[in-house]
């Protein structure tokens, strides 16, 4: 008998009745036949992650149809391997509601801060963060779990239009700190906050009488926040050492990560103490792209190592006044590099749901990830942002095919 259909009768014999309590009896015959070609293969250690896989995919694929306002146009746009640089023209709000969840690797952006540009049209602060909030909720939905939100925004002076409206009233809204409260409402875990040094900047607010009430500091900083979302999964996984699912449940490693220990008496690993593998959903997901592909420049680590970080804001004015990028704020390519790097794989997808001039999908395209961007603004932004990407490119080797996809047929 060849050694795969010898190995993976061992696994089912061992999962049969696990893998009735997690399958409907349809989805187990389909899982069944897929896991098929597993026969053909020889080696061990690729039967037991073949398993896996799909089993996680199967388990994936179950818990996506519980949502049922997913739009099949949509996704198929996000899925087609033919673009890599793919842009959505709508409101962030609209496209995400139909994207299929927990099927988004990273996601990075930097949202509208309030009324700060021209572009902005919130009546006060309190509808400004009502509608933040659906976005982000939606964005809790559809990326997937164990993943992170990088979000960058300042804490920006103006009315919040509520109690003040006069140019007096102008003071520092903590938007970090109302977005932290907004994120964590919608189930993500607030984990950092790196204040961004922005060195000096433009802008006249220290400029004042030489006396005391007058006196504020240039506001000098953002904040870069690191939201992780855990859904608690009670789902049992394989193990990844023998690929049964013969494991029992373990305390919770982190609030929201269910996890596991092996108790298969023949598994291949066992601790000191004669413990099965303990694992988690998230562990499989690390530890399977630990890869030299996927390493992280030590240079690039050393530079974030610090929750102060100082780099240069992205210069948009020429020395005539004008505008030379045509998108009013666009971040620097750090940020989106940190997102990426440190918190996605070779090949995963990037969505920046407020993407501006596409800086975060440039990047993800330029790391070997698939980019990923929705913006409002089609009528007053796609000349500078098809010009942005193709200035971003030239010059480079690499390939790459931007898509455009109109909701629904909308001209904006
Ligand atoms: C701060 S800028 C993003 C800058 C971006 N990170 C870059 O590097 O260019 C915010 C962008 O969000 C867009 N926007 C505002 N509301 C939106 C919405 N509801 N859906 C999608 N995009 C939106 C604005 O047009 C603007 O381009």
């Amino acid at each position: 008998m060849a050694k795969g259909k010898h190995y993976l009768n061992k696994i089912l014999k061992i999962s049969e009745k696990y893998l009735k309590q997690t399958f409907s009896s349809g989805r187990l015959e389909e899982f069944l036949n897929t896991i098929q070609c597993i026969y053909n293969l020889q080696d061990t250690n690729e039967i037991i992650k073949t398993f896996g896989d799909e089993y996680i995919r199967f388990v994936k694929e179950d818990y996506q149809t519980i949502y049922q306002g997913t739009d099949k146009k949509l996704n198929k746009f996000i899925d087609d391997k033919e673009t890599d640089i793919k842009i959505i023209w709508e409101d962030a709000y609209k496209v995400l509601q139909g994207v299929r969840s927990e099927s988004i690797h990273c996601m990075v952006t930097s949202p509208p801060y309030y009324n700060a540009r021209d572009y902005s049209i919130w009546k006060n602060l309190d509808d400004y963060l009502r509608d933040m909030k659906k976005i982000i909720q939606e964005a809790y939905r559809v990326l997937d779990n164990h993943r992170v939100f990088i979000f960058n925004v300042g804490d920006i002076f103006d009315n919040d239009n509520l109690t003040t409206t006069s140019v007096w009233g102008k003071r520092r809204l903590p938007l970090g700190a109302y977005f932290i409260k907004l994120f964590e409402e919608v189930g993500f875990t607030f984990v950092d906050d790196f204040i961004w040094d922005k060195g000096e900047v433009q802008t006249q607010r220290h400029k004042n009488k030489p006396y005391s009430f007058y006196q504020y500091p240039i506001n000098s900083y953002e904040h870069i926040l690191v939201f992780h979302k855990h859904r608690l999964d009670d789902t049992r996984y394989p193990c990844p050492v023998c690929g049964t699912l013969k494991v029992n449940g373990n305390t919770q490693s982190e609030i929201g990560i269910r996890s596991w220990e092996c108790k298969n008496d023949d598994c291949f690993t066992r601790s000191k103490n004669n413990r099965g593998k303990r694992f988690s959903l998230k562990t499989i997901m690390t530890q399977a792209h630990q890869t030299p592909e996927n390493e992280i420049p030590f240079d690039f680590i050393k530079k974030w190592r610090k929750d102060i970080i100082s780099f240069s804001p992205v210069i948009k004015i020429n020395s005539k006044g004008k505008n030379i990028l045509g998108h009013t704020a666009p971040f620097p390519e750090d940020i989106p590099e940190y997102a990426i790097r440190m918190f996605s794989y070779k090949g995963e997808k990037i969505l920046d749901p407020f993407a501006g001039s596409f800086t975060s999908a440039i990047v993800a395209k330029k790391l070997g990830r698939i980019g990923m961007g929705i913006e409002l603004n089609k009528t007053r932004f796609r000349d500078a942002i098809i010009k942005n990407i193709k200035n971003k490119f030239s010059g480079s080797s690499i390939n790459y095919k931007i898509g455009e996809f109109n909701y629904h047929g909308t001209k904006k």
